[in-house]
This record gives structure tokens, C-alpha cells and sequence, in this order.
């Protein structure tokens, strides 16, 4: 399990660069992602981990690729259907563990209709990640009618760690400290739809000076018209300490 761990938060610095490629889960083709082999392609020497679905690392990640995979494995909804908490679990472990998973993401819906699936979802996916020595992470999805803010995202990141995630995916919000603060696991953030570049990369230094332990973030990244130079921006927020104008003028020099 700390084996496992140490691939995705990096022990050098604490911190970790997560590139989600999972969104094709439930969206489909989605913008930038159409093609994910060639985003990975790009994107993936950058980034410490990947966190995508197992057939788009069966089919277009090269297996020689030293990255370790963060697998999606929670689903079973699309994005034409009104409820997209009815989630299920949708890999088995023994098909995260050939596929050499050092990590299960599974998302949760606290609030929702499917809150009690989702939630005992996530417990019995600990106690086979405990089984196998594998971490789980959480990732407190958020529908059209939660809100996200302070309570409600402290909340669902506590239940998450309760349950036994061993890392949380949430959202940034205003006074963010306090949902680190009571979340007694590593949180990271989902960096959410695609803004201008500067907000993102705002976004990105103030969850990590709220001590969030990272990002993982997709599409202000590969929605980017600069995705290379993004990553490689929020690479050096989470990782070397920039922050947010040393972040930005960082951009400027590599965007140029
Ligand atoms: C989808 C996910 C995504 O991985 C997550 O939302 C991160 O991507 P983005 O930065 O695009 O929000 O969990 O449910």
C-alpha cells in the first residue's frame, strides 16, 4: 500500500501532479479527449500519475510507459440520463491488479439519491483495497443541486476518510483550510470545467497553500490551447513551490 502510495504523492516533496483523463467515463468523446492517446502522449511525462478508465489504458497507453494509473472504477451513468450519481462499481480487482493499478478511484455522491450506494460502494472497495494492499481514492462528486462550499465539501471528504479512502478528490472552495483541516487523509483537487489559464493556475496555488497535497486536473489542462505548458505551470506550483505570478510568468515563457 505505501509502495503503491509513494507512486502517486511524490515522497521527495509530499505532493503529487495527478493528469485525469478519465472523463470519457460517463461523457464520452469529450472535448480535447477525443482522441486520448494522443492527449497521454503529450501530457504524460509530465505528470506523476494518470487516472483513466481501463479501456483507454488497455487500448491506447503504451505499456512500456512508466507511469503509474490511478483506474476509474465507478460508473455504469452517462451523461444523457438526469441521475448520474447511480454509479456502480465497474472494474474487479483482479483486473485493477493485472492491469497494475497503484491506485482505484471510485466517485461518491453524498446528498444524492444514490448517497448509501455510492458511500457502501466505497467501503467494500477499501476492505479489497486493504486485501490487496491497494489505496482508494474517493472523489466527492458533486451534482447540480450540491452546493460546493466549506460545509458540504468537508462533509463529503470526512465520510470519504471515514469509510477508508486513503486519498480524497474534491473541489477548491472558499475556506478551503477547513476542509483539509478536518479530512484526516491527503486531499487533492479536481481543478472543474475549463477557465482562462490565469484562474486555473490561481486555483491550483491558492488549494495547495490551503494544504491541499495536489491536483488532479484534466481539463484546464488538456482543454488548454497550451496543455503542455499548463502542465508543466502547475507542475512547478505543486511540486517547486511557485507561486501563483511566478506560476504565471512561468506560463508566459513557456507559452511563448
Ligand atoms: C470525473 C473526474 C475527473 O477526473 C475530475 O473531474 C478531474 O478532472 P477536471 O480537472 O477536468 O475536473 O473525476 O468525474
Amino acid at each position: 500500500m505505501r509502495n503503491r502510495l509513494a507512486g502517486l504523492i511524490r515522497p521527495e516533496t509530499g505532493r503529487c501532479l495527478m493528469l485525469a483523463v478519465d472523463h470519457g467515463y460517463f461523457q464520452g468523446p469529450t472535448t480535447g479527449l477525443e482522441r486520448p492517446g494522443e492527449a497521454i502522449e503529450l501530457l504524460a511525462e509530465y505528470a506523476d500519475s494518470l487516472m483513466l478508465t481501463r479501456g483507454v489504458l488497455r487500448n491506447v497507453v503504451d505499456p512500456q510507459r512508466r507511469v503509474p494509473i490511478v483506474l476509474r472504477v465507478s460508473g455504469g451513468t452517462s451523461i444523457l440520463r438526469d441521475d448520474l450519481s447511480n454509479e456502480d462499481l465497474t472494474v474487479s480487482m483482479e483486473d485493477a491488479l493485472r492491469l497494475n493499478a497503484s491506485c482505484l478511484a471510485i466517485s461518491i455522491f453524498v446528498g444524492s439519491a444514490s448517497e448509501r450506494t455510492s458511500l457502501t460502494n466505497l467501503a467494500k472497495l477499501c476492505d479489497r483495497g486493504q486485501k490487496y494492499g491497494v489505496p482508494i481514492l474517493a472523489v466527492t462528486a458533486v451534482g447540480r443541486e450540491m452546493a460546493r462550499d466549506a460545509r458540504y465539501l468537508s462533509l463529503a471528504c470526512r465520510i470519504a476518510a471515514e469509510l477508508g479512502a486513503q486519498v480524497v478528490k474534491t473541489y477548491y472552495c472558499e475556506e478551503f483550510e477547513k476542509v483539509v483541516n478536518s479530512c484526516p487523509v491527503p486531499v487533492v483537487i479536481a481543478g472543474g470545467k475549463k477557465i482562462e489559464e490565469r484562474a486555473a493556475i490561481e486555483l491550483a496555488y491558492r488549494a495547495i497553500s490551503a494544504g491541499a497535497v495536489g491536483v488532479d486536473m484534466g481539463r484546464n489542462i488538456f482543454q488548454s490551447k497550451w496543455p503542455v505548458s499548463m502542465i508543466r505551470t502547475v507542475r512547478s506550483i505543486v511540486h517547486e513551490g511557485k507561486s501563483d505570478a511566478e506560476a504565471w510568468e512561468l506560463f508566459q515563457e513557456l507559452k511563448g
